[in-house]
C-alpha cells in the first residue's frame, strides 16, 4: 500500500544526486509497483520542480505506471517475431479469460498486462516477462499456470 513516509525516505535518498528525479521515480516504482499521484508534490518539492514538470516526466517514460498493478504483471512481447509465433492468440486468450487488453488490469486485480517490444528471446517466442521472469514458447496453458 502507499506509504507517504516510506516514499519520502526513498525520495530523500536521491535528493542529493544531480538528476536524481529519474532514479527516485524508479525507486518508488520498485517499492510500490507504481507511482502514486500523492508522490508528485513530494517529488516536486524535493527536486525544486513544479508538479506539472514532475507529471510530465512520469508521463514521458512509458515504463512508469500510474496505477497500482495487479498481483501478477505479464509483459507480453508484441514485436514482430513473437507476433508471428502466436502472441496474438495469447492476447485473445487473455481478453477472453480476464477481459483485459494491453495496458489493463483485470477487474479482480489479479493480472496487469503490458506490451514490450522484443525481449531478445525471438527464437523462443512468443515470449513474455511474467513477474520479471522470462518465459519462452508461451502458450495458453503455460500462461494460465504462471498467473495461477
Ligand atoms: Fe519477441 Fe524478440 S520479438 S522476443
Amino acid at each position: 500500500a502507499w506509504d507517504a513516509a516510506r516514499a519520502r525516505a526513498l525520495i530523500e535518498d536521491h535528493r542529493p544526486v544531480r538528476g536524481g528525479l529519474l532514479p527516485a521515480l524508479h525507486a518508488l516504482q520498485r517499492d510500490f509497483g507504481y507511482i502514486d499521484s500523492a508522490a508528485t508534490p513530494l517529488l516536486a518539492e524535493a527536486f525544486g520542480l513544479s508538479q506539472a514538470e514532475v507529471h510530465g516526466v512520469i508521463a514521458f517514460y512509458h515504463e512508469f505506471r500510474r496505477t497500482r498493478p495487479g498481483r501478477h504483471v505479464v509483459r507480453l512481447c508484441v514485436a514482430e517475431a513473437c507476433q508471428a509465433r502466436g502472441a496474438e492468440a495469447l492476447l485473445a486468450g487473455l481478453r477472453e479469460r480476464l477481459g483485459i487488453g494491453l495496458g489493463e488490469t483485470s477487474a479482480d486485480g489479479a493480472v496487469t498486462l503490458e506490451p514490450v517490444y522484443c525481449l531478445g528471446n525471438c527464437a523462443l517466442g512468443p515470449a513474455a516477462l511474467i513477474d520479471d521472469e522470462l518465459h519462452g514458447r508461451l502458450d495458453g496453458a503455460g500462461l494460465a499456470e504462471a498467473i495461477g
